[in-house]
C-alpha cells in the first residue's frame, strides 16, 4: 500500500508550542508505524514562509520576510528532529521548486476553467499605502460580534471578507481602511460543491475523518460554497503566473496546501523515487492538523486535486482539537505558551510524546499542566515502563550473567501479545492514537503484575526452571512492547532494542530472542517534583498581560 501523510506547515513566524505539537504529533506516529508494517510511506511537511503572519512579523522587527523565515525554518526543523520527528521531506514554502510547482498549478486551473478573473472591492490602508487581505484587517466579527480576523473568526469559524468585518482596524498601523476596486483571480469552489458534499458523506460513513472536520465541512456546504478570491495584493509570496498580473501574489491557502504535491515532487527528485503513486486513488492519505485548518484541508485542497485532475481526495483527516495550558487558552501573544525549544531542553522526548499522545485533544480540548506531565512522567513511563524493562533485566545481568534463559512461552501471553499488534494497529489507523497508547500501558501493567506475582527473585533459589520461564516471558514481552512503542516512543525503543542488539522495529510478533542483553542502562530518570514549582513560577513570569 502506498500511504501519503501530509503533516500541517507550521508558519514561520515564532516558535513551535506544545499545541502545534499536540496537532502534529499523530503524523509521525502514523508514519512510524506503517513503514514498521512495511507499507510505502511518504511523510511530508515544511514551514509556511509566505504568509501574511510572516510579514507582519517582519515588519514589526524591521527586519526582511526572508530573515524571519530563515530564522524559524532553522528551529522548527531542529526542533521536529529532536522531537523524532520522521519526515521524509521537510522543506519551506520559499522555495524556487515550491514557486514553480504551485504556479503550474494555478496554470491547470486556468486552463480547467476554475481560476477566473474578477473586478472586486478590498479595504486599503491610506496610511501603510497597501491593499489590507485577510489578517491584515481586524475587527468585529459580524456574525457572533467577537474579536475577529479579517480572513476567520476564530470564535464561531465563520469564513469572512475583511470587508465583512465591523470597526474594521488595520493590522500593520491601526488605522481605519478605506475600501478600494482591484482586480482578483477567483477559485470557483461552486463548481465542486456537488463532489465535495459526495467526499464529506462518504467520510461520514466511513467514519474516516474526525467529528470535528465532518461538522464544519457539512456546515459550510450547507452554507453554500462561495467562489474565493485567490490571489493578493501583496509584496511577499508567488506570483500569479499571468502576464501583466504578476505583481499579484497566490493566496497563501491555495499555495501551502499545494505544499503536498510540491513536496511529494521535491523528495522524488532528491531520492530518484516516483511520487506519482501516492496521488492515485488507489493510495491512502492521512492530513495532520489542528481543527483551525479544517476547511483548507477538506473543501480547498479537494477542490484543488479535482481540478487539477488527480483523484487522491484525502481520505483521513486528522483535525485535533486545541491543547490548553493550565486550564487556558494558549496565547502566543501574552507568551501564555509552553515553548518546543524551551521544553526540549530540560525534558526527554519521549515524555513529551507520551504525555501529549495520552492526552491528545483528540475529540475535545484537553489541557497539559506540569503537574499532570511531571506525574505522568515518574508514573507511567518511568514507574510502569521503565521500571519493567530495568528490573527484568538487571535481574539477567545478576542471575543470569546476561545471558536471557530459554524457555517456553505462555499460550496466554502469546495471545495477548498478538491481540496487541491487532487492536493497537486497528487504532492508529483509525486515528486513535490514545487508545493504542493506551493498550500498550494496559500490557505494561499486566506485565508488572506478573512479576511481582512470580517473585523471579524466590523461584530462582526454589524452582529455577520456574525462574527462566518467568524472565523469558517477561523478556519477549518487553521487545514486543518496545516495537508496539515505537511509533508512539521511538527513542526509548530504540534503547531497548540496542539492549537486545536489534536493528530495528517491526510490527510482527518477535519470539526469537537473543541470547544475551548488553549494556543494561534505565530507560527515564524520575523527575524532581520540585520541578512543578518551578515550571509553574517559570510561566507566571512570562506571562504578558
Ligand atoms: N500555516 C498554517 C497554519 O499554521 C497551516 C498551513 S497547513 C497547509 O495555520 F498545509 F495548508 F500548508
Ligand atoms: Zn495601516
Amino acid at each position: 500500500m502506498n500511504i501519503f501523510i501530509g503533516g500541517a506547515w507550521p508558519y514561520a513566524n515564532g516558535s513551535l508550542h506544545l499545541g502545534h505539537i499536540a496537532s502534529l504529533l499523530p503524523g509521525d506516529i502514523l508514519a512510524r508505524y506503517f513503514r514498521a508494517k512495511r507499507e510505502n510511506v511518504l511523510y511530508v511537511s515544511g514551514s509556511d514562509c509566505n504568509g501574511t503572519p510572516i510579514t507582519i512579523r517582519a515588519k514589526q522587527e524591521g527586519v526582511s520576510p526572508k530573515e524571519i523565515a530563515d530564522r524559524y525554518h532553522q528551529e522548527f526543523s531542529d526542533n521536529f528532529k529532536r522531537l523524532g520527528f520522521s519526515f521524509d521531506c521537510y522543506t519551506r514554502t520559499d522555495t524556487e521548486h515550491h514557486h514553480v510547482t504551485v504556479q503550474e498549478i494555478f496554470h491547470d486551473l486556468m486552463n480547467n476553467g476554475d481560476i477566473y478573473k474578477k473586478e472586486m472591492e478590498q479595504t486599503y490602508c491610506e496610511t501603510c499605502t497597501q491593499f489590507l487581505p485577510d489578517r491584515y484587517v481586524e475587527g468585529i466579527c459580524p456574525n457572533c460580534g467577537q474579536q475577529a480576523r479579517g480572513d476567520q473568526c476564530d470564535y464561531c469559524s465563520k469564513i469572512l471578507d475583511p470587508l465583512d468585518l465591523l470597526e474594521k482596524k488595520c493590522k500593520l498601523c491601526g488605522s481605519k481602511p478605506t475600501v478600494k476596486r482591484t482586480e482578483h483571480f477567483y477559485f470557483s469552489l461552486q463548481k465542486y460543491e456537488a463532489q465535495l458534499r459526495s467526499l464529506v458523506n462518504d467520510a461520514k460513513k466511513k467514519q474516516s475523518w474526525r467529528e470535528n472536520a465532518i461538522k464544519l465541512t457539512e456546515r459550510y456546504i450547507n452554507e453554500g460554497l462561495i467562489d474565493r478570491a485567490v490571489s493578493r495584493d501583496l509584496p511577499v509570496g508567488i506570483s500569479v503566473p499571468v502576464k501583466g498580473y504578476e505583481e499579484k501574489k497566490i493566496y497563501v491557502w491555495i499555495e501551502a496546501v499545494s505544499g503536498y504535491y510540491s513536496a511529494s515532487k521535491k523528495w522524488a527528485l532528491e531520492t530518484g523515487h516516483d511520487d506519482s503513486r501516492f496521488w492515485t486513488k488507489e493510495s491512502i492519505s492521512y492530513y495532520v492538523h489542528g481543527k483551525d485548518n479544517i476547511p483548507f484541508h477538506t473543501i480547498i485542497w479537494p477542490a484543488i486535486i479535482l481540478g487539477i485532475h488527480s483523484h487522491a481526495l484525502p481520505d483521513h483527516i486528522v483535525s485535533n482539537e486545541y491543547l490548553t495550558l493550565e486550564k487556558k487558552k494558549i496565547s502566543t501573544s501574552r507568551n501564555w505558551a509552553v515553548w518546543v525549544p524551551d521544553i526540549l531542553e530540560c525534558y526527554h522526548p519521549d515524555s513529551i510524546r507520551y504525555f501529549l499522545t495520552i492526552n491528545a485533544p483528540e475529540n475535545r480540548d484537553t489541557d497539559f499542566s506540569w503537574r499532570e506531565f511531571i506525574l505522568s512522567h515518574n508514573a507511567e513511563l518511568l514507574g510502569g515502563y521503565g521500571n519493567l524493562v530495568n528490573r527484568t533485566l538487571k535481574f539477567i545481568t545478576k542471575y543470569y550473567d546476561n545471558q536471557i534463559p530459554y524457555s517456553t512461552l505462555d499460550s496466554e501471553i502469546h495471545a495477548k501479545i498478538k491481540t496487541s499488534y491487532e487492536k493497537v494497529g486497528q487504532l492508529i489507523e483509525t486515528s486513535q492514537f490514545k487508545r493504542g497508547l493506551e493498550e500498550i500501558f494496559e500490557l505494561v501493567r499486566f506485565t508488572n503484575k506478573y512479576f511481582d506475582e512470580q517473585k523471579p527473585w524466590k523461584q530462582f533459589a526454589e524452582n529455577k526452571s520456574r525462574c527462566d520461564h518467568t524472565i523469558f516471558n517477561c523478556t519477549v514481552i518487553i521487545i514486543n512492547l518496545a516495537q508496539l512503542l515505537a511509533p508512539f516512543l521511538p527513542f526509548s525503543s530504540k534503547e531497548v532494542n540496542e539492549m537486545f542488539n536489534r536493528k530495528e522495529s517491526n510490527w510482527d510478533f518477535v519470539d526469537y530472542l537473543p541470547s544475551q542483553i548488553v549494556k543494561v542502562k534505565p530507560l527515564f530518570e524520575r523527575i524532581d517534583i520540585k520541578q512543578i514549582e518551578e515550571e509553574l513560577e517559570k510561566l507566571s513570569r512570562q506571562i504578558q498581560i
